[in-house]
C-alpha cells in the first residue's frame, strides 16, 4: 500500500514508519522539513497524490488556547486534500476520553479535529490512545518545585509506544472503519502513584505529595481517560517499562 504519514518526524510518526516500511508499504513522509505544511496547506496535495492512506500525527506547539484554531485549520487542510486526491482512509491519533474534558483547551482541539473528520467526506479511522508511557516522566516535572512533586489522583492507562504504533499500523492498513478504535495500557494506575513509580527507578531526591489540582491533570475527571470498554490493551506494562529504561 502507498502510506502518506504527515508528522513523521514526530515521536510516534517516526516510529509508525519504520514499522511500516519493513512490512513492504510504499511509505511517504512529511512535516514541515520535507516543505509539507498542513497549517499554511504549502506541499500537501503533492504529499496526498496517489496514497491509499494518510495517517495524521501532527501535534499542536502547546496545549493552551492557540491549539483549537491548529488543530481545526491544518484538519482542514488535510481533509481537503485527501478528497481532491480521491478518497482514501485518513487515520487519526487522537486521544481516550476527550470528549469527556472540555474545559482543557488542548482536549478540546482533538476532539473538533475528530468532529470534523466524522462530518468530512472522506472515509477515516480514528486511533484514540491513553497518555504515552513516555509522557509520564515529562509530566513529573510540570509540577515540581525543589523536592516535591505535586500530582492529582486522576487515574491513567499509560500505553507503550509499541503497543500504539502496532495499532496505528494496522488501522493504516484495514479498511476505514469510519469509527473509532481506542487502545490503553494494560494496567491503570493513579497518576500519583504513576510518578512515585517513575521516581523510584529513576530516583533524583524528589518525592510526590498529593494535589487534586495539580497541573494538566488536575483538570481531567477522574476517571475520563481510562480506555472505555471494547478497546485494545496492549502488553507492555509500565513496570517493565520502566525496567527496560533502567
Ligand atoms: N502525549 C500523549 O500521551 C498522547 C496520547 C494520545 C495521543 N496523543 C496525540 O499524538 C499525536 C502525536 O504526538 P507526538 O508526541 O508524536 O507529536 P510530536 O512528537 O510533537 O510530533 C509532531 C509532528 O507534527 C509535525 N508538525 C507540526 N506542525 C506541523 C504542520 N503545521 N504541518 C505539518 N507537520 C507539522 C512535526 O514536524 P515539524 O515540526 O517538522 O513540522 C512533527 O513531525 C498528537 O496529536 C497528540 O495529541 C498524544
Amino acid at each position: 500500500m502507498k502510506i502518506a504519514v504527515v508528522g513523521a518526524s514526530g515521536f510516534i510518526g517516526s516510529r509508525l514508519v519504520r514499522k511500516l516500511r519493513p512490512e513492504g508499504h510504499e511509505v511517504t513522509t512529511h512535516d514541515r522539513s520535507t516543505g509539507v505544511d498542513l497549517l499554511t496547506g504549502e506541499g500537501v496535495p503533492e504529499a496526498l497524490a496517489g496514497a491509499d492512506t494518510v495517517v495524521n500525527t501532527i501535534n499542536a506547539p502547546g496545549f493552551d488556547e492557540p491549539a483549537v484554531p491548529f488543530f481545526r485549520t491544518t484538519t482542514e487542510t488535510l481533509l481537503n486534500a485527501a478528497d481532491q486526491a480521491g478518497g482514501g482512509n485518513v487515520v487519526l491519533l487522537s486521544i481516550v476520553g476527550i470528549d469527556q474534558v472540555p474545559d482543557v483547551a488542548y482536549y478540546r482541539a482533538k476532539l473538533e479535529q475528530e468532529r470534523l473528520l466524522e462530518a468530512g467526506p472522506v472515509p477515516y479511522t480514528i486511533v484514540r490512545a491513553a497518555q504515552f508511557m513516555d509522557f509520564i516522566e515529562p509530566i513529573t516535572s510540570w509540577t515540581s518545585s525543589g523536592d516535591t512533586v505535586r500530582l492529582p489522583t486522576t487515574r491513567l492507562q499509560p500505553v507503550a509506544v509499541e503497543d500504539l504504533v502496532d495499532t496505528l499500523a494496522e488501522a493504516a492498513t484495514a479498511p476505514p472503519r469510519d469509527g473509532i478504535v481506542n487502545i490503553g495500557g494494560p494496567d491503570v494506575f493513579p497518576l500519583d502513584e504513576l510518578g512515585r513509580l517513575t521516581l523510584r527507578a529513576h530516583p533524583d531526591g524528589r518525592e510526590v505529595t498529593v494535589d487534586e489540582n495539580a497541573g494538566l491533570f488536575g483538570q481531567v475527571p477522574q476517571d475520563a481517560f481510562i480506555a472505555p470498554p471494547g478497546a485494545r490493551l496492549g502488553t507492555m506494562s509500565y513496570e517493565r517499562r520502566l525496567q527496560h529504561y533502567a
